[in-house]
């Protein structure tokens, strides 16, 4: 069995790596030829934790190639091309029609399954556009950054949405020994159960920093409180820790995308509403701080600690950092920013200067906001910290310090 992978992004190359170590031979496209070139000696086009010793131990190596006609050929085809948001919030779908056109041409009647967050109805729609040439199914990932190979060797559940019963059993019988609980169910159904958990998870993050407005008023502390409703199980622990507002490539797209689909039929989704104001809110709040304890910002030296937008990464796509640096550049404020595995940023952020360590974007600061949840940051003392700090102004939005 050969497994063509379309889209060497990180869902493509998570299902690539997945697919590899359980001893398949994998065919991966993109049209990215400087990605291909760097997947093709072994480098990595981003940081993924244990992701390049897949590729390096797989045995039958992967092949990259910008040859997407390589990949349809294969006998399943995965469709992992980028949904980006459009202007009006929709999911932008032109990649993915782009690669099944190109499958459909060269192999008709090909098993083309859509491992990208597609809205609702894509399947069915893709399936349309290609004059039914294809075998479509929904497959959709629950892999997150930083841990996308375990995810994808891991898996939670695996759900499978065909509105063909004979394509759902070629799913089946490639999952069979992953060991996750199967969920076999038209495509519609599939596409839902994807974009209703990452919208489910945002809400939950919103619950919980709307709380945190209130606790910080009223002298709760929140993440005691988080703690202690974590503890019945019918809640959860995760995604409880109250922060900057969630970013990502993801839950902002994915919940500006739900909304969209809901509004088009005249189902207003108001939690996700609220949900969505509630992260804006958010993300400004360390910007509304940090005013606050300094007044004007120009001139002022801010510290900035963390740039990705979420540990184990050094993805900055939607990162909340990026929000605040926008407001302090706006304001003329003097940067400075540290994070462990971000070493660049886009060339908007060219006045922003690179530390080459926590402790050294502290000397000379006024301030510093901490913006992502690395554990190296929560191991140090605030007092620490308050020693090389010109002012006292920390601002701690993930409520790292102790
Ligand atoms: C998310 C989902 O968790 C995955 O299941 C899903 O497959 C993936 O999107 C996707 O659709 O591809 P990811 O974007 O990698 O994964 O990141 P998360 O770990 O979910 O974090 C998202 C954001 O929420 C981050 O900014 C993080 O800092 C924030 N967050 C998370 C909180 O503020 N509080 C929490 O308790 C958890």
């Amino acid at each position: 069995m050969t497994i063509g992978v379309l889209g060497a992004g990180y869902v493509g190359l998570a299902t690539a790596a997945s697919f590899a170590a359980r001893g398949f031979a994998v065919v991966c496209a993109d049209i990215d030829e400087k990605k291909i070139a760097k997947l093709q000696i072994g480098e990595l086009p981003f940081f993924e934790e244990g992701m390049g010793d897949v590729f390096a131990t797989a045995s039958t190596p992967v092949t990259f190639t910008t040859n997407l006609e390589s990949a349809c050929l294969c006998d399943i085809v995965f469709c992992c091309v980028g949904t980006p948001s459009a202007a009006d919030g929709s999911a932008d779908l032109s990649f993915v029609r782009s690669v099944a056109k190109t499958c459909a041409d060269i192999a008709p009647n090909a098993v083309f399954v859509l491992k990208s967050t597609v809205p609702p109805g894509t399947s069915r729609s893709i399936s349309e556009f290609v004059d039914g040439k294809l075998r479509i199914a929904a497959n959709p990932e629950f892999l997150r950054e930083g841990n996308a190979v375990q995810d994808a060797l891991n898996p939670t559940r695996v759900v499978i949405g065909a509105d063909d019963e004979s394509v759902s059993l070629i799913l089946a019988d490639l999952y069979k020994d992953v060991g996750a609980p199967i969920v076999s169910t038209n495509t519609v159904t599939a596409e839902m159960i994807k974009y209703a958990s990452n919208s489910f998870l945002a809400t939950k993050i919103s619950f919980i920093n709307d709380i945190a407005n209130l606790c910080d008023v009223i002298g709760a502390d929140v993440q005691s409180v988080a703690t202690g409703m974590g503890l019945d199980d019918r809640i959860g622990a995760k995604f409880l820790q109250p922060g900057p507002g969630y970013g990502g490539s993801c839950f902002p797209k994915d919940v500006r995308a739900l909304m969209h689909l809901g509004q088009s039929v005249k189902v207003p989704l108001r939690i996700l509403e609220a949900t969505t104001a509630i992260n804006a809110d958010r993300q400004r709040l360390p910007y509304r701080q940090l005013v606050e304890h300094l007044v004007d910002l120009k001139g002022k030296r801010i510290a900035v600690w963390g740039l990705a937008f979420k540990p184990g990464t050094d993805d900055v796509r939607d990162a909340p950092a990026l929000g605040l640096l926008r407001r302090c550049m706006a304001d003329e404020a003097d940067l400075v920013a540290f994070d462990p595995l971000v070493r660049s940023l886009p060339s908007e952020f060219g006045e922003v200067e690179m530390a080459s360590s926590a402790a050294d974007s502290l000397r000379g600061a006024d301030a510093v906001v901490i913006m992502t949840d690395w554990p190296e940051f929560s191991a140090v003392e605030r007092v620490e910290i308050l020693k090389t700090l010109r002012g006292d102004c920390v601002i701690d939005p993930r409520y790292v310090l102790r």
